[in-house]
This record gives structure tokens, C-alpha cells and sequence, in this order.
């Protein structure tokens, strides 16, 4: 199946080049085109560069916007029309640094980053948080773990969206456990008590569990 990326910075390129490795096509589209188009040469054939973020969803199946939180609004407002009946995949943590590289959060402490997203994407998008648990350093060493696979975290309000993210989470090399709905999106984000945690997926389940 196909997945658009759009956003090849950090985390982006590390989720491109593993979901391609499990056998995923990729349409990629960034504003920095010259990164797209180094990954995607990185990457081979399972990549191609789209002309811009549009184009990256036609003949798509899902898109994970990989940007930062404070891009997130304006890009899905251009890609709004054909993001519906996709599925979306947002790993953004609501944060911003400013020119001294203090991070801060941009949303009121305790608002939900999810359903903040949720609220920007028209009707017939199905969101899912997910891919953004990780820093991208863990992500690649955590990728592909055997025996036993390691966990990485989502949530979705949406059934269908769901089983889609679980298929994406397997093909980059990781087990699905499921955090909860949107409104637990929290749990995820840098503070969060899922955040940067490599588990197996007992002991995911016994956290999820022990909420
Ligand atoms: N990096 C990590 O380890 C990590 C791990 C987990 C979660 N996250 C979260 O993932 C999000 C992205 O982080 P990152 O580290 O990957 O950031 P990043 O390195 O800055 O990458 C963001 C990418 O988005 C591109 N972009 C900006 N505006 C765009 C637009 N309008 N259309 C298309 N592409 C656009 C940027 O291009 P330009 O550079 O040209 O602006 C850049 O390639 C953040 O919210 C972060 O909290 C990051």
C-alpha cells in the first residue's frame, strides 16, 4: 500500500526509511524539497518525490504529517480536500523552541494535542497519534527487535483508523498497543509517562493497564 510523508526532517526520514524496509510505496513532500529528494534516492524505488504536499496524497492510502505542531494547522488546511477518507498520522508533540533553544509547550497545559488536531481536520479524516513516541535515535535502534518486538504506542478515536495505524506501525517494525482514544494523547508526547519508553508488549500492556 501506499503512505504520503510529509515533513522529511528528524522523525520523518527515520519513519520513511523503515516503513519502506517493511515493503511500503512512499509519495514524500517536504518544504525542504532537497531533503525529500535525498531521501527518496536513499530509499530507491519504494520512494518517489511528489511535486508538493498535495500531489503526495493522490493514489494514497494514509499520510503521516511529520512536522512540527506549529506548521500542523496551515498544512492540513492546504491538503484539506484530499485528506478525506484517508487516514491520518500525526507524531507532532505541541511544542516550540525559541531562538535560545528553550522548548515550551504551545497548548494550556493539559489540553489534549489530539483533540486540538482533531478539530483542525475536515470530515472523513480519520486521525490516529502515533510514530511520534519515540525520539528518532530510539526509533532506529528499537526498530525490528527480536525476539520480541518492541512497542510503540497510539491512539485513535476510530476503529477503522486503528487497524490502518496497527498495519503502518507492524511495516516499520514495531507491535501496536493502543493508549487509549484521542483525549489520551498526552500520554504520548514528550512528559507524557508513554514517551521515549521501549517495551515489550506485555509490559506495554500492563502500563496501559495500570493507568
Ligand atoms: N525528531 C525527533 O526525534 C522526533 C521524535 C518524535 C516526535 N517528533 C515530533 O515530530 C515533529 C517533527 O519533528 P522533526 O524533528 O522531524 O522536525 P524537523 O526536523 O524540523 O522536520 C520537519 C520537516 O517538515 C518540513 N516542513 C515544514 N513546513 C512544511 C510544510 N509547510 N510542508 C511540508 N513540509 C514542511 C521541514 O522542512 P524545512 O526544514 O525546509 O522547514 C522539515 O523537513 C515535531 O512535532 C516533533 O515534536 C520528533
Amino acid at each position: 500500500m501506499t503512505t504520503a510523508i510529509i515533513g522529511t526532517g528528524g522523525i520523518g526520514s527515520v519513519i520513511a526509511r523503515h516503513l519502506a524496509s517493511g515493503g511500503e510505496t512512499l509519495h514524500l513532500s517536504s518544504a525542504d524539497h532537497e531533503s525529500a529528494q535525498t531521501l527518496a534516492a536513499e530509499i530507491g524505488r519504494a520512494a518517489v518525490v511528489a511535486v508538493d504536499n498535495r500531489d503526495a496524497l493522490q493514489g494514497a492510502d494514509a499520510v503521516v504529517l511529520a512536522l512540527r505542531f506549529t506548521v500542523l494547522q496551515g498544512v492540513i488546511d492546504e491538503i484539506a480536500g484530499p485528506l478525506m477518507g484517508k487516514l491520518v498520522v500525526v507524531p507532532s508533540n505541541p511544542l516550540t523552541i525559541d531562538a535560545q533553544g528553550n522548548v515550551s509547550r504551545v497548548l494550556p497545559e493539559g489540553q489534549s494535542s489530539g483533540k486540538v488536531v482533531a478539530g483542525w481536520l475536515p470530515a472523513g479524516a480519520r486521525l490516529a497519534m502515533a510514530f511520534g513516541t519515540l525520539s528518532a535515535d530510539l526509533f532506529e535502534s528499537a526498530a525490528n527487535r527480536s525476539p520480541e518486538p518492541a512497542v510503540l504506542f497510539y491512539v485513535t478515536d476510530d476503529d477503522r483508523a486503528g487497524e490502518e495505524v496497527e498495519r503502518l506501525i507492524r511495516r516499520a517494525g514495531f507491535e501496536p498497543v493502543k493508549a487509549g482514544g484521542i483525549e489520551q494523547s498526552g500520554r504520548l508526547e514528550v512528559g507524557g509517562d508513554l514517551h521515549d519508553l521501549v517495551v515489550s508488549p506485555a509490559q506495554a500492556r500492563s502500563l496501559i493497564g495500570g493507568a
